[in-house]
């Protein structure tokens, strides 16, 4: 760590509180004279640092600065997570994957301000303008088979819905599988990629890439019927690592599918009429159920009850 995210740490950790410049200067192991020069050239960055004589340095409570260290702050300063920001790249996800085949091998948080190529399913790309969205890809080790692991995909859009409702006051829902939804339109997007190894069955690594929508206005032509934004959250790098320790904490439990009562009761398909396709054919049908295993149960307008496990349906909302 820096110097400078070494102290940044340490305002984040106390934000809203003064801390003397002693102290500063005595856990960093440098001269007051080093912290001065830091706390100033992170005030030129922007970031709101009140310095009073002999109280010491505050960060401003309401900063929402996204940071390294402003995530391990909130976080509680965990040493064994790597967490990188980039201003741009092209996916987080695919900088995950780069990382993974270069030996990461503990878990990760690599967040963007903006991506050139953002991923979605399917093989479309995620629209991600600068500054107005979280783009981050979380990278986890969960002790699952490639078969359990389609279930992370579920653990993902639960996390995500309940940190959204503990920053906010919307009522974020899911529609199967994992799109979250406020209203009736799309606010984010959930990419989860395993990498695994063939001759055991097990995954190596999960790479969950999210992308929420907080204050983009406009919107693509192809989008701006069906996507919006969730609003402005006063503090993305809580948000970011509420997600991130909620999908940990329900990966650690994953085989006990208790995370599943939660998806059910965020579901915006359940009780509705959908449609989709199977092997070429469009149906009719209504959303029964959705199992412990995350299938989709319907029942067919010719009365025909099928397992959904995949693949993408449409719902008709008011
Ligand atoms: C979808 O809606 O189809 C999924 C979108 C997933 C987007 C996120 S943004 C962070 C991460 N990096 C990517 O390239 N994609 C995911």
């Amino acid at each position: 760590m820096t110097l400078r995210d070494k102290i940044l740490y340490m305002l984040e950790l106390k934000r809203g509180e003064y801390i003397s410049g002693q102290s500063i200067a005595q856990s960093a192991g440098v001269s007051r004279n080093a912290v001065s020069k830091c706390i100033s050239s992170l005030k030129d960055e922007g970031y709101p640092i009140d310095s009073v004589n002999n109280l010491g340095h505050r960060l401003d409570a309401d900063c929402d600065i996204l940071s390294e260290s402003g995530i391990l702050a909130r976080l509680g300063g965990r040493s064994d997570c790597h967490i990188k920001l980039f201003q741009t790249i092209d996916s987080t996800n695919s900088e995950a994957k780069r990382e993974i085949s270069n030996g990461l091998d503990g878990c990760a948080i690599f967040v963007a301000k903006e991506q050139t190529a953002g991923r979605g399913r399917h093989g479309r790309s995620f629209y991600s303008p600068n500054e107005s969205g979280l783009y981050f890809s979380c990278v986890l080790h969960p002790n699952v088979s490639l078969s359990d692991s389609a279930l992370l995909t579920s653990a993902a859009a639960v996390a995500v819905c309940e940190a959204i409702e503990g920053a906010t006051k919307k009522d974020p829902m899911i529609k199967w599988v994992n799109d979250i939804f406020i209203g009736n339109k799309k606010v984010c997007g959930i990419l989860t990629e395993a990498v695994s190894d063939f001759e055991s069955g097990k995954v190596e690594a999960v790479i969950i890439g999210i992308g929420i929508n907080l204050t983009t206005e406009y919107f693509p032509e192809e989008l701006s019927g069906i996507a919006a934004s969730v609003g402005k959250v006063y503090d993305r790098c809580k948000l970011i690592a509420d997600i991130f320790t909620r999908l940990e904490s329900i990966c650690a439990n994953l085989p006990d599918n208790s995370f599943m009562d939660s998806y059910r009761s965020h579901s915006l398909v359940l009780g509705k009429e959908i449609s989709f396709t199977r092997n070429a054919n469009s149906y009719m049908a209504k959303a029964l159920a959705i199992r412990d295993t995350g299938e989709l149960e319907v029942e067919t307008s010719e009365g025909e009850r099928i397992s959904l496990n995949s693949g993408e349906i449409s719902i008709k909302l008011n």
